[in-house]
């Protein structure tokens, strides 16, 4: 079972940090050459929002609580829990909750009003990009977990 829900737990972040890095590197670069491509880039965002912000990152939160309880450092634990491996879990834990925040932020406030103005596009694209470099830094950490904190 653990090993299950571990895959599933590493499937949903690489849909996660797959995806953000599919539309830094390759969709954005040919979607930015099209006429009106914020409503592109917002359709996209939609479908994105979905998979991303409400499917991955609810079933990492879901898997990764499975997980916490698999290496012995349960939720109700882990921030009071003075080892390396808690103090680097519950730093991914703080990072997770800013991902989420960005995350709808991102997609409810300004992806949505990004075709209003060029100061909400460009916010919404480094609202993106921080969470870009928030995912990384997650996998980082989980690695660090991997070898012991
Ligand atoms: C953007 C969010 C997240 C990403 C990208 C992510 C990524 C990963 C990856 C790649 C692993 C496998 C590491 C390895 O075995 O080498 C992992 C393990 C793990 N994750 Fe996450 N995760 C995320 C969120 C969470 C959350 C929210 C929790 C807790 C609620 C969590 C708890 C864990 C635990 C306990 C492990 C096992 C670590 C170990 O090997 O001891 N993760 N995560």
């Amino acid at each position: 079972m653990k090993e299950v829900i571990m895959t599933i737990h590493i499937i949903a972040a690489s849909l996660w940090v797959g995806g953000m890095l599919f539309m830094v590197l390759v969709l954005s670069p040919y979607v930015r050459k099209l006429p009106d491509f914020v409503h592109h880039f917002q359709e996209v965002g939609k479908r994105y929002s979905f998979w991303g912000t409400f499917v991955s990152l609810t079933v990492l939160f879901l898997t990764g609580l499975y997980n916490m309880n698999v290496m012995g450092v349960p939720f109700t634990k882990v921030f009071s829990t003075n080892t390396v491996y808690a103090h680097t879990l519950s730093h991914k834990l703080y990072l997770f909750f800013i991902t989420v925040v960005i995350a709808v932020v991102h997609d409810y406030v300004l992806g949505l009003r990004a075709h209003k103005s060029e100061r909400l596009r460009i916010l919404s694209a480094v609202a993106g990009v921080i969470n870009l470099i928030l995912g990384i830094t997650i996998i980082y950490l989980a690695v660090r977990l991997r070898f012991g904190g």
